[in-house]
């Protein structure tokens, strides 16, 4: 078997199989590695897609498609994106070998780096993958990151998670309390960056237009999110985010408005103050549910870095 037939197509890449073996979270891009049929399916989604950029999505977003000299033609090298990205925000993109914990993950934001899956998508599923690729990550939410006041939203979040780790590490008491309230916490953070950097709706004057990245990614829910009576669009509020479940398999029925990117900031220092507070310690259960791989990640985070 050649590289050109080996590939490095979502769950079927043997590289991230032996990185994941290995217990590799942060890998390089082998960019030799991505087959004739990777480059056609990166080829074939943006040009599906850019028309409905165009129309959908938020002007931010799309100044950061330009800033960043994303290529309609082939896959990106991360290199060459975070020369782009690293002047205007801080921000880089840094390839990892999938699922990364949920602390890891924030605190990754809170550095100003954006932990990025490298394979890309199986031709025969253009439409849906359940799990992040480098379309999802790269197109769909890296050109936001060029905005100042969007990576600083980020930046502000991984300080929240941070916050969340330091009051879990410091509760006294019964344990079984203890892992409950965290895992309230992390349940009602991962809703609020669903809502928001996943699927938020912005205002623009009189329009909506589209922020969060699994629109921004997804060639029919870009344009079913804004234009479908299916979907219900509510002004976000945070008591009822962080009590709302998700579904990641199916078009979201619920999205949640916001009026800028200095209202999102808003809310996310109003999550801390909640999370001081004690008012996300006993949040709706349901979705999403919190492995005890994440729980572990907020218990035993390095809070000396
Ligand atoms: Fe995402």
């Amino acid at each position: 078997m050649t590289t050109q037939t080996i590939g490095l197509t979502t769950t079927k890449a043997p590289f991230i199989e032996s990185a994941q073996a290995a217990g590799q979270t942060f890998i390089h891009q082998p960019y030799e590695l991505y087959s004739d049929e990777n480059q056609e399916t990166w080829r074939q989604l943006y040009a599906r897609i850019f028309p409905r950029w165009e129309r959908y999505a938020h002007p931010k977003f799309m100044e950061g498609v330009a800033n960043l000299a994303l290529p309609a033609d082939r896959i990106p090298r991360l290199e060459d994106i975070n020369k782009f990205l690293s002047p205007l925000s801080g921000f880089v993109s840094r390839a990892v070998a999938g699922y990364v914990p949920a602390y890891v993950f924030f605190d990754c934001l809170r550095n100003r780096q954006f932990p990025t899956t490298i394979t890309i998508r199986d031709r025969a599923t253009l439409d849906y993958l359940p799990e992040p690729d480098i379309f999802h990550d790269v197109a769909g939410h890296v050109p936001m990151h060029t905005d100042r006041r969007f990576s600083d939203v980020l930046v502000r979040f991984g300080e929240v998670a941070r916050f969340a780790a330091q009051r879990a590490q410091s509760m006294q008491g019964d344990r079984h309390t203890q892992l409950l309230r965290l895992e309230s916490n992390i349940r009602a953070m991962a809703r609020f960056f669903w809502f928001t950097i996943e699927f938020g709706l912005m205002r623009f004057g009189k329009e909506l237009k589209v922020y969060g990245s699994g629109l921004l990614s997804s060639y029919s829910e870009i344009q079913h999110c804004l234009e479908s009576d299916q979907v219900q669009r509510f002004p976000l509020q945070l008591e009822w985010v962080v009590n709302q479940y998700f579904e990641i398999n199916h078009f979201q029925e619920l999205l949640f408005i916001v009026d800028s990117f200095d209202h999102l900031f808003a809310l996310v220092d109003q999550l801390e103050d909640w999370l001081a507070q004690g008012r996300l310690d006993n949040v709706s259960g349901g979705e999403p549910v919190i492995n005890e791989t994440d729980l572990n990640s907020f218990l035993q985070a390095d809070l000396t870095q």
